[in-house]
């Protein structure tokens, strides 16, 4: 089940290169944006030096080679979450997936399924990242409905024990994280999932830091919309994905080529679902590229990936609580936690310890991570998270360790 993570590394060209005058490159900052193999980098080449139409339009030869790319791309995303090829629309990213959910139920007609007024509710959580919280905010604003959310404990979960008067009867959308970006924390689904379709809501996932990290099956999350962008998963930026077995009943969110059926001049009338969502000539080459990527993570292994990352994740976090005054936010266990791990460390500042990390060749994350409110809640200024991946290693976390106290002394 695991895997050679030196082999691995020579797969990203960007390990064979130096920072800070010829030091080695400790890239811990995954959680932010992955490195890219080879393989992906090709990808999105080749299609521009040998494929590059537009799709489902050009009644020519690379017309139809992109097409073929770029559906069989959907293919590879529907096979890595056990979906249907229908149930997948490529975006720009996982925040354009969300707000595309969010905008598209305000054009819901009023009295439908998905239309929202100040009767309803929306459910969120304390840890969620902007791009999935503020289009709730926004949602609710247009639509008068009430936001509420479920709080974070002390020990960085979700605080579940009032969940009946949360997710309430009239409540639409419950939408949460799987995984925290800052806590490192994996949510609890069944619960949520069972009580939100007890009262006919909708489940959204934002599932950016889980489906790069462990085997995802969208049948058994029970889920009703999925969301992850490219990037994070060792694929191309410029690509996300919005997965949903509901895509038909959604009205559309953004209009223009490619998503009708019929059109006059004082009307339109809508292609079936993924066409629907995916106005204008797409992402193409992105989305190429983010087949390719899930091809190589599926050549690895999604089992042996999350088994590598939780094993190096343990010895993170007990390698960081040796280090004096060091605290970590956030679970400290590996108890359904990821690779994620923000802590402070005594009174430095986090952008100078994170500066001075840079200086060693370490490169981190620093301040509130895209979740204010939670960094609030956590009464942190903020922090530094170093998050790992498939190419981390024991000797990265042991030159984050070295740095970490290098710093204690620079500061002193
Ligand atoms: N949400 C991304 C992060 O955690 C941007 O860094």
């Amino acid at each position: 089940m695991s895997f050679n993570v030196a082999k691995v590394r020579k797969d990203f060209p960007i390990f064979e290169r130096t920072i800070r005058d010829g030091k080695k490159l400790i890239y811990l900052d995954s959680g932010a944006t992955s490195q890219k193999p080879l393989s992906v980098i090709d990808a999105e080449s080749n299609f521009y030096k040998f494929h590059n139409a537009a799709v489902h339009r050009g009644a020519h030869q690379l017309a139809e080679e992109a097409t073929d790319a770029f559906e069989a791309a959907r293919l590879k995303v529907a096979d890595f979450l056990n979906a249907h090829e229908d149930e997948i629309v490529f975006t720009k990213s996982a925040t354009e997936s969300l707000n595309l959910i969010a905008y598209a139920m305000s054009n819901a007609e009023p009295g439908s399924a998905f239309a929202l007024t100040s009767n309803n509710r929306i459910v969120v959580t304390e840890m969620e990242h902007h791009a999935n919280l503020i289009p709730w905010q926004q949602l609710a604003a247009r639509t008068g409905a009430e936001l509420k959310w479920f709080e974070v404990t002390p020990e960085g979960r979700l605080d579940l024990s009032k969940i009946d008067s949360i997710i309430t009867e009239g409540t639409k959308v419950v939408a949460l994280t799987h995984q925290s970006n800052v806590l490192g924390t994996i949510n609890p689904l069944d619960a949520i999932v069972k009580r939100a379709h007890e009262v006919g809501a909708v489940v959204v996932l934002d599932a950016c830091q889980s489906v790069p990290h462990m085997p995802i099956d969208v049948k058994k999350l029970g889920v009703d919309f999925l969301t992850f962008s490219g990037h994070k998963a060792v694929g191309p930026t410029g690509v996300g994905v919005l997965w949903s077995s509901l895509l038909n009943e959604l009205p559309p969110f953004l209009f223009g080529g490619s998503m009708i059926e019929t059109v006059t001049m004082t009307s339109a009338t809508w292609a079936p679902a993924p066409r629907k969502f995916e106005a204008g000539v797409p992402n193409m080459a992105q989305a190429v590229g983010l087949g390719a990527a899930l091809d190589y993570l599926t050549a690895i292994g999604m089992d042996a990936i999350f088994e590598h990352e939780v094993a190096l994740t343990g010895y993170l976090i007990d390698g960081l609580l040796q280090i004096p005054e060091l605290s970590i936010v956030g679970p400290n266990n590996t108890d359904s936690r990821g690779g994620s791990v923000s802590f402070t460390v005594g009174q430095i500042h986090p952008h100078d310890l994170g500066q001075y990390l840079d200086s060693q060749g370490v490169a981190v994350r620093t301040g509130h991570h895209c979740a204010w409110p939670l960094t609030r809640k956590l009464g942190v200024p903020a922090t530094t998270r170093a998050s790992l991946y498939l190419y981390n290693d024991e000797s990265d976390c042991d030159a984050l360790f070295a740095a970490i106290i290098g710093a204690q002394k620079y500061f002193a």
